[in-house]
């Protein structure tokens, strides 16, 4: 996506330097745009963990480069499988509820299993982790084109008054290398001049919406407007929603989906308001191995200092403030499932789907076992 007139990825590989990995640093958006250059299995490591790089599909996309980087640290003293599969398991081992990530990690390891030589591990691993960023981001381009209907179907009913559309979190191209799932089809929608409008949840602790959602419809032109996280259920109330459309990190093979917290309010309030309530992803974000999201989808616990404090712009400095008292205990789960029955459709790269087992197996019959 364009950032001012230049074209960026959220991820890349430095063409000058192939033993570096670029990343836009979303821990300093929406304040600078910044790029951090990844050059271990430890950085990658790092990145993952406090989210200068997030999102399901990117942190899939960044988890599989650090494979790549673990090939180019083994020297003539390396075991080789050793080290690939401690490297593995140590990624794997960052963030664990997206499905994405132990995904692409497994993907590129599968690729690598056969090669020997230090110089074919490298260029399969990495030829494997460019093919997942370019797969992702024909995920969301189609995912773009499955899901306009939708928007422009609403829009002749409100006879071109704008769409209002809520959304959680950031499921933005930051989140997915380019385009993104949600915003795919958004983008569409103004390409064809159809009047959008987005209600960004802040999405506390971390604020995604306000920070990294809100930055992306900026620079895109696309109106927009910032809520606190317990707006919606109101403007819902009022009819000031027409479509939800929220990201996924993981789904279940009977349609529960995990997304970021909160998420699960969002579906109970447009579930009693009979507003359309969508989960936009790539089917690497199935885990089509379990069925029942709430007992079998691992929710990250996160520091409660996320909670307990909040961080911003203060002059050119981007600072942390605590907002309660200096002992308050806080719990920070990252995720929540909402069940599929509060799901009306699941949109993919192959189409809309029902939330329910059948659908999902007609429409991924070969990715079920
Ligand atoms: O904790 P994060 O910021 O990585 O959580 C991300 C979300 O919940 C997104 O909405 C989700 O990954 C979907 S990304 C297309």
């Amino acid at each position: 996506m364009l950032v001012g007139d230049k074209n960026y990825q959220s991820i890349w590989l430095d063409e000058s330097d192939p033993s570096v990995i670029k990343a836009i640093d979303q821990q300093k958006l929406p304040f600078s745009f910044e790029i951090c250059e990844l050059r271990s299995v430890e950085d990658i490591y790092s990145a993952i963990k406090d989210m200068t790089v997030r999102g399901a599909p990117l942190i899939g996309a960044a988890g599989a480069f650090a494979i790549y980087l673990a090939t180019l640290e083994m020297n003539s003293a390396t075991d080789p499988v050793h080290h690939l599969e401690n490297a593995a398991r140590y990624i794997i081992s960052c963030r664990p509820t997206a499905v994405n990530l132990s995904r692409a990690v497994n993907y590129v390891m599968g690729k690598i299993k056969d090669k020997s030589s230090v110089k074919s591990l490298s260029e399969t691993a990495l030829a494997a982790a460019m093919e997942i960023c370019e797969k992702e981001k024909e995920n969301c381009r189609k995912i773009g084109i499955i899901g306009l209907p939708l928007i422009e179907e609403i829009s002749k009913i409100k006879k071109g008054k704008p769409v209002n559309i809520l959304t959680h979190c950031n499921a933005g191209w930051l989140a997915c290398i380019d385009y993104g799932t949600v915003t795919a089809p958004v983008y569409l929608a103004q390409k064809e001049k159809i009047p959008v409008h987005v209600w960004v949840d802040e999405t506390r602790p971390r604020n995604q919406g306000a920070r990294l959602t809100a930055w992306e419809l900026g620079e895109s032109g696309i109106s927009h407007t910032l809520i606190a996280d317990n707006t919606g259920g109101h403007l819902m109330q009022h009819g000031m929603v027409d479509i939800v459309l929220v990201g996924c990190d993981r789904a279940t093979r009977r349609g529960d989906v995990a997304n970021k917290i909160g998420t699960y309010l969002k579906a109970l309030a447009a579930y009693d308001n009979k507003i359309p309530f969508y989960s936009v992803f790539p089917s690497s974000s199935f885990d089509l191995g379990i069925s029942d999201g709430i007992t079998e989808i691992p929710v990250e616990e996160r520091d409660p200092d996320e909670v307990t404090t909040i961080s911003g712009i203060s002059g050119r400095d981007i600072i942390n403030v605590r907002i309660c008292p200096e002992k308050t205990p806080a719990v920070n789960y990252g995720f929540d499932v909402t069940p599929a029955k509060y799901i009306t459709g699941l949109i993919t790269e192959r189409g809309i789907c029902r939330a329910d087992e059948e659908e999902i197996k007609k429409m991924f019959s070969d990715k079920f076992q």
